[in-house]
């Protein structure tokens, strides 16, 4: 099973595909060629005897008839005209009278015997006939012999060549161009060698090189600028890895900022307590005083913690969402109602502007969520004296719009891409007073981009922000 893998892997490598592949490129054709000639020569020359010797029996059988050598087989001129054909072409020739009979046999083996083939029958009925025989090397040609005035057929010639120089040369031409061939497929196995491996170099450098980095050790960065297209790989691996390593240092960086934030909390209530317990028999109006502030840092410590729990829940779940009609007027009607107070005591007016009636496919809580947040953050953000926060409300056939506005201490252009950071604050000391953790915009976003929507902040430090939200009204899922 094992070895079946090893074996599949093996074929499977470029390498050994492009040896493959060169090879039976280099190799085949040649073979092709090789057959094909040595076939081609073979028939030519086979082809060319059969003519010869088909022109040498009819001028013999002409001579035979004209000189009545079949009523006289003792005519010396025909019989050493037979014997040098016989020589010429390494032969054998069997004159044939009208009953069958073997008049002349240049071999002296069959003189009068009866010869019976069909050859010979069908030349009988005025057909020659051509035969090459290639398992016994030789052609054989059949020719009536006919009256020069009646035509009559008198008898047949029958005139048999050997092609054993036919299959020498072959054989010659076979040997040589199969040494050819040897040296040529030994050539092409190199060269094919030596070419698949300058062509799969680069990949097996980039497999090393991303070993070595996966390891630790080597650069972080490939170069394999052999091919473009390896230079185009390594080019998006490094992007790859430069991502990884952003996403890494993020995540380092989170993990950091949860401890602390979740530290400074404990840290103010061990002092609170740790002053308490140095104080013999302080007053009571001092325990008072440092409950309560211990009593906000637990709340504080409290809001980290669901914060953070329900950014991890949006991160993980994004199917975790809890869809049903919502009508948006009353939804941001509501928020106000409960931010209130808040803007009563920092002395904010807050205003809502809806400009048509509101219905869309929403997660209530998550909405309601993220609202709030942007609300009350254009109250937190605000210390002028006549300080006002306006929401409004408006939609077309696809999406509805909130706009949140406020007069407050605005955001420094440099901040203004952080903001949605977790944990990210503009005036760190300053948030922290008001009771900000800097999750919540993160979760702000988070929730508006699950309804597939979008936001945007525009902001003059000192003069204000403006938040614009725009989410589509019917539920688009993933
Ligand atoms: N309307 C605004 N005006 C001025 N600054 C703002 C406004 N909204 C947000 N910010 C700045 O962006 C930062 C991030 O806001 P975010 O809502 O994420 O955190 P937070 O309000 O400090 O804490 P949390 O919302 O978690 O209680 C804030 O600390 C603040 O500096
Ligand atoms: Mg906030």
């Amino acid at each position: 099973m094992k070895s079946k893998k090893k074996l599949r892997k093996f074929f499977k490598s470029l390498r050994i595909r492009l040896i493959i592949a060169f090879v039976i490129l280099g190799v085949l054709p040649g073979i092709a060629l090789r057959i094909g000639l040595i076939k081609g020569y073979e028939n030519r020359a086979v082809a060319t005897r059969s003519i010869d010797i088909r022109s040498q029996a009819k001028i013999l059988s002409d001579q035979i008839a004209n000189n009545g050598y079949l009523e006289d087989c003792s005519i010396e001129s025909i019989n050493s005209r037979l014997e040098l054909i016989c020589n010429i072409y390494d032969g054998r020739i069997l004159v044939i009278d009208n009953t069958f009979h073997i008049i002349k046999d240049t071999y002296d083996l069959d003189t009068s015997k009866i010869i019976i083939s069909e050859e010979v029958a069908t030349s009988f009925q005025g057909q020659e006939s051509n035969k090459y025989d290639r398992v016994n090397n030789y052609i054989q040609q059949t020719m009536p012999i006919r009256d020069v005035d009646t035509q009559e057929i008198l008898g047949v010639l029958l005139v048999s060549v050997s092609t054993d120089t036919v299959h020498a040369a072959v054989d010659y031409l076979q040997n040589i161009a199969l040494i050819i061939q040897i040296v040529t497929s030994i050539l092409t196995v190199v060269c094919a060698i030596l070419l698949a491996n300058s062509l799969s170099h680069p990949f097996r450098k980039m497999t090393k090189s991303i070993e070595e980095i996966q390891i630790g050790y080597g650069e972080d960065v490939l170069h394999i600028d052999d091919f473009a297209e390896t230079e185009e790989i390594s080019e998006n691996i490094n992007a790859l890895l430069k991502n990884m390593k952003v996403l890494d240092e993020s995540r380092q960086e989170f993990v950091s900022n949860v401890s602390h934030e979740l530290k400074t909390p404990l840290t103010s209530m061990k002092v609170l307590a740790d002053s308490l317990i140095a104080q013999e028999g302080a007053p009571v109006e001092l325990y008072q005083e440092f409950m309560t502030d211990i009593a906000s840092e637990i709340e504080r410590e409290n809001k980290i913690i669901t914060d953070l729990l329900s950014l991890v829940k949006m991160d993980k779940a994004a199917d975790s969402m809890n869809i049903s009609s919502v009508n948006v007027n009353e939804l941001l009607e509501l928020i106000m109602k409960r931010l209130m107070p808040i803007a009563e005591t920092q002395h904010i007016e807050l205003v809502l502007e809806s400009f048509r009636p509101v219905s869309a496919e929403l997660d209530e809580t998550k909405m309601s969520l993220a609202l709030t947040n942007l609300i009350e953050n254009a109250i937190k953000y605000n210390d002028k004296t006549d300080g006002w926060v306006h929401v409004s409300l408006n939609a077309d056939h696809q999406y509805f719009y909130v706009k949140v506005e406020d007069n407050g201490v605005g955001i420094p252009e440099e901040s203004l891409d952080h903001i949605y950071e977790r944990f990210y604050r503009v005036d760190k000391s300053h948030s922290r007073e008001i009771g900000g953790t800097g999750l919540g915009l993160a979760l702000t976003r988070n929730v508006i981009l699950m309804h597939r929507g979008a936001i945007k902040a525009f902001s003059t430090e000192g003069e204000g922000t403006i938040f614009t939200v725009r989410i589509p009204l019917k539920y688009i899922t993933a």
